[in-house]
């Protein structure tokens, strides 16, 4: 299974305010869609509170130590095999392989950025920066939103480091006026020095 992460940050690396995001960007949210439609996803717990609910044709794995979640609807969620929760991120990415390996392949799923995303199973971090950051090391492919604007906020990417990566694909649009790259990123594999 790949591991990947999809995420948006403005250019010094900001990605929350209050809880939510600091943008109002619709477009940026149904290329979130289209990117980890039909795929198991890996959230922090305030994600998750964030957000409300697991996102419709996914399945949401929940990382929480405390293990302290509630919500409306919460124990429906949990029954119906949409909503899981682990109490370590290590937990969350075994299950996440366990359930990738039972979901069909949906071919009108994912993005086609000419790498083959659907020829492998997938699974994604989605955020918020603390889970981020413990998670950046296992990651092997980065959908990174950057908006070329600066937000006002409080929560940032500082687990991103642009020298760990290869561009492998990147595509700009213009969002209510602001410049926006969709960037795809894979691993850089340095060679080691001897
Ligand atoms: N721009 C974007 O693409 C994007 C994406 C996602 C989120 N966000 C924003 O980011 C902000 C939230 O981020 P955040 O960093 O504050 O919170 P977060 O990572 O979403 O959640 C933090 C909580 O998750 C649990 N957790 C995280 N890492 C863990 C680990 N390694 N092991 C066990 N539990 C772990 C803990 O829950 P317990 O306290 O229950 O133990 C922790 O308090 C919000 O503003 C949200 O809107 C932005």
């Amino acid at each position: 299974m790949r591991l990947s992460m999809v995420m948006a940050m403005d250019r010094n690396k900001l990605i929350g305010k209050d809880g939510g995001l600091p943008w109002h960007l619709p477009a940026e949210l149904a290329y979130f869609k289209r990117v980890t439609m039909g795929k198991v996803l890996i959230m922090g717990r305030k994600t998750y509170v964030s957000i409300g609910k697991p996102l419709p044709g996914r399945v949401s794995i929940v990382v929480s130590a405390s293990g302290q979640l509630t919500g409306e609807k919460f124990e429906q969620y949990l029954a119906d095999g949409r909503l899981y929760l682990c109490q370590s991120l290590d937990d969350a990415i075994q299950l996440a392989q366990d359930l990738t390996a039972q979901l069909k392949p949906d071919h009108e799923s994912g993005i086609d950025d000419g790498a083959n995303v659907l020829q492998h199973a997938e699974a994604a971090i989605i955020g918020g920066a603390q889970l981020c950051e413990a998670a950046m090391p296992q990651v092997d492919r980065l959908y990174l939103t950057v908006i070329d604007a600066e937000f006002e906020g409080d929560t940032w990417l500082h687990s991103f480091d642009e020298s760990d990566w290869q561009e492998q694909s990147v595509s700009n649009v213009q969002l209510d006026n602001l410049n926006v790259a969709y960037r795809v990123l894979d691993r850089a594999h340095r060679s080691r020095s001897v």
